[in-house]
């Protein structure tokens, strides 16, 4: 059954830039009013107002969705703001590339906190209103790396798979009622997510990169249209349904990513910036 996104209330995370930026836009030009969230104040304010401008409807909400409380009182805010709220679209999230053994105790519980514990909270303080009214649509945005573990992305990876098994359990949870569960896996996408050394990745192993644009418009379609499961791209959901069957087939497919993704990922940011990249790739090699 199609949904017409016009004049749905919808909450966004992660609006201010990126993938979530472009799906905002949509979602106005589409007729929604839309419930911006992030950190960054000024670029939710600058994106609301240029959604307004343009005749739509777009309210800032400056939250930060790695806190372990305060997401009922968000969730209560855009209410008194704007109304009940039709959708939830959990975007928001942050990368971590690097070697789990090197990777820090903060940086891991940044990820957890970010991208798992931030979208389950959300979820638990929207679902109530989302039960009383027997309606509502929780759009999870996760990745080809939720379902295929990627060698250096570990946490990251760990994160986006208990996405989607939250996204799945809650489906068939909420499989008596109307309220839509639906979890997004876009493949790599050209947005500041990703690190000088991640673009570097993607290009030495030749993965497809896509648009924040064009992923923002797919998204839109899985929510008109409240699908399950939606993969992005091409060979990607081939990827994934392999590396369910047979897992031993795709540890050998990815090997030799796994050994780019290794000297890739130890090399400082401040070396990408310095352009003293080969510098470090060569005093890494000596240090193995
Ligand atoms: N880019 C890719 O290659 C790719 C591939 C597959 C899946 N994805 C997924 O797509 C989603 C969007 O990513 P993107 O590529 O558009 O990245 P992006 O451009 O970096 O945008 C991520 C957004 O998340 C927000 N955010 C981060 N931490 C937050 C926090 N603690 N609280 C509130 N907001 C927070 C950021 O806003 P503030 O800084 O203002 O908080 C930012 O607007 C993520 O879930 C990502 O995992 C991306």
């Amino acid at each position: 059954m199609r949904t017409d996104l016009c004049g749905r209330s919808i909450l966004l995370t992660g609006a201010g830039s990126g993938i979530g930026r472009s799906l905002a836009v949509r979602l106005a030009d589409k007729g929604a009013t839309l419930a911006l969230v992030g950190r960054n104040e000024g670029k939710l304010v600058d994106l609301a107002m240029a959604i307004r401008a343009e005749g739509g409807s777009a309210h800032a909400f400056v939250f930060d969705l790695a806190r372990p409380s305060g997401h009922e009182k968000l969730v209560n805010d855009v209410v008194n703001h704007l109304g009940e709220i039709d959708i939830l679209v959990n975007n928001a999230g942050i990368s971590g590339f690097c070697e789990f053994s090197r990777q820090g105790r903060e940086e891991i519980g940044h990820l957890v906190e970010t991208n798992i514990a931030g979208p389950i909270y959300l979820t638990h303080a929207i679902l109530p209103h989302f039960i009383r009214r027997n309606s509502g649509h929780i759009v999870n945005v996760g990745s080809t790396f939720g379902s295929v573990g990627f060698g250096c992305f570990s946490v990251y990876s760990a994160t986006k798979f208990a996405l989607r098994g939250f996204s799945e359990a809650l489906r068939r949870e909420l499989d008596h009622t109307a309220i839509r569960v639906t979890y997004v896996a876009p493949r790599a996408t050209r947005t500041s997510l990703n690190s000088d050394a991640v673009m570097q990745l993607n290009e030495r192993t030749g993965a497809a990169m896509d648009e924040a644009d064009e992923v923002a418009k797919l998204i839109a379609k899985a929510m008109e249209e409240r699908v399950g499961d939606f993969y992005i791209g091409m060979p990607e959901r081939i990827l994934v349904g392999i590396n369910g069957l047979f897992p031993r087939v795709i540890d050998a497919v990815l090997r030799k990513n796994n050994r780019i993704a290794r000297d890739l990922a130890g090399i400082p940011a401040k070396a990408w910036k310095s352009g003293n990249v080969r510098y470090y790739a060569d005093f890494q090699k000596k240090a193995k």
